[in-house]
């Protein structure tokens, strides 16, 4: 059987989201019960970062201790990944000493061709196209508020960056819809974009974009790796700030949400970020429960 790998949000179906959800569910209850959860004993994940990160590396490092295993931290400056391996070669390697990988890189393309040569599944833990187990984290997050994201509006205002893509596959198997509003020169890539996806529409004016939203949800300017891009877009996202008067457009019930790190006063005000509306320390926390679920799925599979 083919291996089950998580490289972008739109590899699993609704079913098994459904699923994976639960087992969230179950393992968050757990957690807080301080319960043990050891389905994954002796199991060894290999991380292999090559941008920084906070979040992913803690939530993936803790989970698989939290489930009995193991975490290993590779990083392209240490391993032989910074010195020219090929990552087919490393693949192999790596997928023959562990169960299950975790990567951040560049390209979609890299972990494309890593999952590829790998014979234990591979999860996307952030590439420039995709961040898909922070939206896993983000719906998860919104389905505990207000129990279901179908037919929902979530109002996109900032950069087509990554965190964008994967919130776009996720509306289509959802069932939701994205109000996206990014300035001129930074728009949707369209090769990002499923062919059919309805699940979405433009709106010029940021505000417009978050008139009856449901969630509003904004990201930094600049992604890792645009780094010299900064000056160019802190003058072309002038305006897109998620403040006060924007939340005012939504709905009085919308969650507003950032997957972190933040920078107050650029892409969100403080009195949103630390406002009533604001989720995002469980957002952030959620990534531990969810990507756990999702390390033992694709794992094990069902256990039921
Ligand atoms: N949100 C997120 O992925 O954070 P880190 O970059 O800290 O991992
Ligand atoms: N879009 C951001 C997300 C960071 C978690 C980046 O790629 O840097």
């Amino acid at each position: 059987m083919a291996i089950k790998h998580y490289l972008q949000f739109s590899d699993f179906t609704l079913d098994e989201y459904e699923y994976v959800i639960e087992r969230s569910r179950v393992i968050k209850r757990k957690f807080k019960n301080y319960e043990p959860h050891h389905t994954l004993a002796d199991r060894t994940l290999v991380m292999v970062f090559e941008k920084n990160s906070t979040r992913t590396r803690l939530s993936f490092e803790a989970g698989m201790h939290q489930m009995g295993g193991a975490a290993i931290y590779l990083n392209t400056r240490d391993s032989q990944l910074g010195r020219g391996e090929p990552v087919e070669d490393a693949a192999q390697v790596m997928s023959r000493m562990c169960d299950v990988i975790m990567i951040r890189t560049y390209g979609q393309e890299i972990i494309e061709r890593f999952a590829k040569h790998s014979r234990v599944p591979v999860i996307n833990g952030l590439t420039n196209e995709q961040h898909p187990c922070q939206v896993l984290a983000d719906v998860f997050t919104y389905i505990e508020h207000h129990g279901s994201i179908q037919g929902k509006i979530v109002a996109w205002v900032g950069d087509a960056n990554n965190m964008l893509y994967s919130w776009l596959q996720a509306a289509e198997v959802f069932g939701f819809h994205v109000n996206v509003s990014t300035p001129k020169g930074y728009d949707i890539d369209p090769a990002q974009v499923s062919p059919g996806n309805k699940n979405y529409t433009f709106f010029a004016d940021p505000a417009d974009a978050c008139q009856d939203a449901d969630l509003v949800t904004t990201d930094v300017w600049t992604s890792m790796g645009f780094e010299a891009e900064n000056n160019a877009r802190l003058k072309a996202f002038d305006g897109w700030i998620v403040d006060q008067a924007k939340m005012a457009r939504a709905k009085k019930d919308a969650l507003f949400m950032h997957c972190l790190p933040a920078h107050r006063g650029e892409e969100v005000a403080a009195e949103v970020i630390d406002g009533p509306q604001s989720v995002v320390w469980e957002e952030a926390e959620n990534r531990l429960h969810v990507q756990k679920a999702l390390l033992e799925y694709l794992v094990h599979g069902r256990f039921d």
